[in-house]
């Protein structure tokens, strides 16, 4: 198991009534005032429960969406509600992020008891890191827990300046849960490392694939990246996307592959529309040379099948971004094929957040993989080996 190297919750002391200042990762998306999907507020629920249990009171704060100030519509106040839901107890908003009647709010809570600060993007201090907010945020707690991996790769305010400000700095159960994971994937993998990139665009990923073109067995691609994966092998790609700045990138990643890193492994057969919708005129097409009036929306059976045959046969298996246009039901079988293997595989299955989560949630798949990662950008940076602010700002173990 690869280490962590900072201290967790477990190392927290937590006298009754402490006030902890918890950041989660909040941003979820909403639907006409509700929340749409309560899955990282579910994942935050291991760090909030342990603290509660141990009679803590806690300040939570997150981010929602990219607000520029104050915006009614980005109110935390539908996530409040739903935690209250999921915890079974009542939870209060707080009217703002930092200010007296937040100060009130905060020292009327009892061991136990939460409050939710506003939406922290309604300061424009949260995205410049500023000192002022910084210091007011630690002045809510009296130790602070980050537990927000979604958000780990911003130098925030809440995220990071505030642990300059506020001593105990720990990370919660979840951030500690989802570097380890992901650090595992790429430090200390069960052989064979099997990984599958889709997605838009190579320019997106390649820092990933360079990445897994040194450390991984394979690498399967998906998504319209592989259409500029094909424009620079010469075939014809039709109307598909193609990326054209991702073309050389995808040229020397093949070359990079055949001088002896990872296999790279590109779809044998696709699905066309005759355009970008769900009623456009469908297509199989055995075999990846688009005629002109077509364009690639998803991968093939065969693919499916080679596909599901290295993710069978693997130790570790790491995902991220669909196989094609998922969101058109025409299209959705590719990814659906997908999904279902890295579902069923024996081996470590760990898929990165973002589109592939929605994938598998959409195909009711999210329960039976090994780790979702709650965490979009977070994770890729992760993978990629870069540091993330949020987590090294926190107290050695
Ligand atoms: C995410 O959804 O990836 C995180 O919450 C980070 O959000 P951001 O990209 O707006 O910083």
């Amino acid at each position: 198991m690869a280490a962590f190297g900072k201290k967790t919750v477990r190392d927290l002391e937590v006298s009754e009534g402490q006030r902890v200042l918890v950041r989660v990762d909040f941003n979820v998306p909403l639907d006409d005032g509700r929340v749409a999907d309560d899955a990282r507020i579910r994942a935050a629920l291991p760090t909030i429960e342990e603290l509660r249990r141990r009679g803590a009171a806690l300040v939570l704060c997150s981010h929602l969406g990219r607000p520029t100030g104050r915006d009614p519509k980005l109110s935390l106040a539908p996530v409040t509600d739903r935690l209250g839901e999921l915890i079974g107890a009542s939870v209060r908003q707080a009217p703002a992020v930092v200010g007296p009647e937040v100060r009130s709010a905060v020292d009327e809570l009892r061991p136990g008891e939460v409050l939710v600060l506003e939406n922290t993007r309604f300061e424009p201090g949260e995205t410049r890191n500023d000192p002022d907010l910084s210091r007011a945020l630690a002045e809510l707690g009296e130790a602070y827990v980050n537990d927000a991996f979604g958000a780990a790769h911003r130098a925030h305010a809440s995220t990071a300046g505030v642990a300059e400000h506020l001593r105990p700095a720990v990370a919660g159960l979840l951030l500690e849960r989802e570097v380890v994971t992901l650090r595992g994937v790429v430090e200390d993998p069960q052989r064979p490392l099997v990984v599958v990139l889709g997605g838009a665009k190579v320019s997106d990923k390649i820092a990933l694939i360079d990445r897994f073109l040194e450390i991984a067995d394979t690498i399967l691609i998906g998504g319209a990246m592989c259409f500029s994966f094909f424009r620079a092998q010469g075939r014809p790609t039709g109307d598909s996307l193609v990326e054209e700045e991702g073309v050389e990138l995808a040229r020397r990643a093949l070359e990079r592959s055949e001088r002896g890193g990872a296999r790279l492994l590109l779809p044998l057969d696709l699905v066309l529309g005759d355009r970008f919708s769900a009623d456009a005129q469908r297509r199989e097409l055995d075999g990846v040379d688009v005629p002109d009036g077509w364009m690639g929306l998803d991968v093939g059976p065969r693919t499916v099948e080679a596909y599901a045959r290295e993710i069978a046969g693997a130790g570790t298996v790491f995902w991220n971004g669909p196989m094609g246009a998922f969101e058109m039901e025409p299209f959705a079988h590719g990814t659906r094929g997908l999904a279902e293997a890295v579902a069923a595989a024996p081996g470590t299955t760990v898929v990165g957040g973002g589109d592939s989560a929605a994938a598998l949630a959409r195909f009711g798949l999210a329960e039976r993989v090994t780790h979702l990662s709650t965490g979009g950008g977070a994770s890729l940076e992760l993978l990629e080996g870069k540091e993330l602010p949020g987590v090294e700002v926190l107290d050695d173990a």
